[in-house]
């Protein structure tokens, strides 16, 4: 079954493949945002019910000084961040881009005694936010990296002016040093045949749809934009060096603490961060 769609995956990626999504685009159209539109993906956000363990250090950490605090979650999703933040902020506003999403979420927490506004707001653009509204902005699960390279930046930029000065920004992104490993096969070799046979063909399409990265931009580049698998490879999405990522923010924040998604664990060592390999990695720092 699993094969079967696998093969079928394939074929549907040799017919449709667009040539202009074979290179690496500087810039994304919104079918990231269609795609997020897409009723079984939204589906699928409705399904998530935990944190990651990152958010679970930072709520922990939040936790006491949350009830006061104005908090604005961008690209809620089906809710996911809401259920566990909603409860304990101040106040709490959440937004997406996609109105389906909003839509969900909506129906999920229809019964909450709490108000919760839940809204249709692109990052790119917050001016119903006045400046300096908010003591808390979560962009959780990598939503940032949905928008293009100048969209990334106009979306910093946005953040630091509805975020109050020195209040937490806290965001993850994906980390393009873990996609050494994921484009070469010997790390999809294991003692299952089974699995190295999927691996394989996964990896297949991971190059079929990233025909023009080469090795040496995956080595060298700050930033590129992937078709990864996620959502069947429909996404494009931004990775970025950790080291470029903290350089990125230093415009507008300060005081940036990088934390490991899967352990939740602080980075610490420059070392670390240099090699580290986690597929995506939590940021929080302030407003400056
Ligand atoms: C990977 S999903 C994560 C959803 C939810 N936060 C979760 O963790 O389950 C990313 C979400 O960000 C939203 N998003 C992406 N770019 C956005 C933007 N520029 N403004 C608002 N929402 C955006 C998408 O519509 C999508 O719902």
């Amino acid at each position: 079954m699993i094969i079967k769609k696998l093969w079928h995956l394939g074929e549907q990626a040799t017919q449709r493949i667009p040539k202009r999504f074979t290179v690496i685009v500087p810039f994304l159209t919104d079918t990231n945002r269609e795609t997020y539109t897409a009723s079984s993906i939204v589906w699928y956000y409705t399904q998530l019910h935990r944190l990651q363990p990152a958010e679970q250090t930072i709520l922990d950490l939040l936790r006491d000084r949350l009830p006061t605090m104005k908090m604005l979650d961008i690209g809620i999703g089906g809710g996911r961040t809401t259920q566990h933040f909603a409860p304990l902020a101040g106040e709490y506003t959440g937004i997406d881009y996609s109105a389906t999403m909003v839509a969900a979420c909506k129906k999920r927490f229809a019964k909450s005694l709490q108000p919760l506004a839940l809204e249709v707001g692109d990052a790119r653009e917050m001016s119903q936010f006045a400046d300096n509204s908010f003591d808390f902005i979560l962009f959780s699960f990598n939503g940032i990296d949905y928008a293009s390279v100048s969209d990334r930046l106009q979306i910093l930029a946005e953040i630091a002016r509805v975020g109050k000065p020195g209040s937490y920004f806290f965001f993850s992104s994906h980390n393009l040093q873990a996609m050494i490993s994921e484009f070469d096969w010997k790390s999809k070799v294991s003692f299952n045949p089974f699995k190295t046979y999927v691996n394989l063909v996964m990896l297949a399409l991971l190059n079929l749809y990233n025909s023009k990265i080469t090795r040496d931009q995956l080595e060298t580049s700050n930033h590129l934009i992937i078709k990864d698998e996620s959502h069947n490879f429909r996404l494009q999405t931004y990775y970025i060096r950790p080291k470029k990522q903290i350089e990125q923010l230093s415009l507008s924040f300060k005081d940036i603490e990088i934390y490991s998604w899967k352990s939740g664990l602080k980075v610490v060592d420059m070392q670390d961060l240099l090699t580290n390999s986690d597929k995506w990695l939590y940021y929080l720092c302030l407003i400056k």
